[in-house]
């Protein structure tokens, strides 16, 4: 199963991908996650995409284009993979699809989570991620342990610093501008799955695999 989960910040990309691991046996490619990790590494790159994450922008395309595509040479690639949160422009997509065709692979789904923009809001304030571990929560619709801490590891749980409300609304209009045009690109493609996810954590995901049996 080679997919790309696509929606807006809070959208439950992450949350669905994580779950969707589990069911297909392949990884997670999270750019948001990766760029995460460089910025805590503080290497050059990470140093570099922290302005632009900070601020709710987008990353350049030649940096998370090279990440991503490093990463779907790996081995454990070769039966599918979920990306989440890339592609976000039709760059990113047209060398996406230029990668994997070089690859002789193509993508079999892209699943679009739509959810209306209060409740992004709502979720991305309620957010909590274990900083041990990487497992998200939601203070109301996904709660951790009674100790506040990570159900499964008991690790310390972490609020992202784009979480803030200021800077998920420029994430939203980023969004909006850059990233919703790759509904209309991936439907043209045939290939573009809308699923509501407005529903609880757990009907979603069935949904999602609904679709995907469904083709
Ligand atoms: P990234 O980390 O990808 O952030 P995002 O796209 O803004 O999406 P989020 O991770 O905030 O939301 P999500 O859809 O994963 O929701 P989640 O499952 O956590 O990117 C961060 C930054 O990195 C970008 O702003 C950009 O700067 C840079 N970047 C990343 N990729 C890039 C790219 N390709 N190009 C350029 N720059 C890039 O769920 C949210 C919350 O809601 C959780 O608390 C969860 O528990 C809860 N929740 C989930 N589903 C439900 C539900 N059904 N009902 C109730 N609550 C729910
Ligand atoms: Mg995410």
């Amino acid at each position: 199963m080679k997919l790309v989960l696509l929606g807006p910040p809070g959208a439950g990309k992450g949350t669905q991908a994580a779950m969707l691991v589990a069911e297909f046996d392949i990884p997670q490619i999270s750019t948001g996650d990766m760029l995460r990790a460089a910025v805590r590494d503080q290497s050059p790159m990470g140093i570099k995409a922290k302005e632009y994450m900070d601020a709710g922008g987008l990353v350049p395309d030649a940096v998370v284009v090279g990440i991503v595509c490093e990463r779907l040479q790996q081995a454990d690639c070769q039966g599918g993979f979920i990306l989440d949160g890339f592609p976000r422009t039709v760059q990113q997509a047209d060398a996406l699809k230029q990668t994997l065709s070089d690859m002789n692979m193509q993508l079999d789904s892209v699943i679009s989570l739509e959810v209306n923009t209060e409740s992004l809001v709502e979720r991305l304030i309620g957010r909590r991620t274990c900083g041990t571990c990487g497992k998200g929560f939601h203070l109301k619709f996904d709660p951790p342990g009674s100790d506040g801490r990570c159900s499964v590891c008991g690790g310390e749980l972490v609020h992202r610093d784009d979480d803030q409300e200021a800077t998920i609304r420029n994430r939203m209009d980023v969004y909006h501008q850059q990233t919703a045009p790759l509904e209309d690109y991936y439907r043209q493609d045939g290939l573009l799955q809308a699923i509501n996810g407005m529903d609880e954590i757990v009907t979603v995901q069935q949904k999602i695999v609904s679709a995907l049996q469904a083709g």
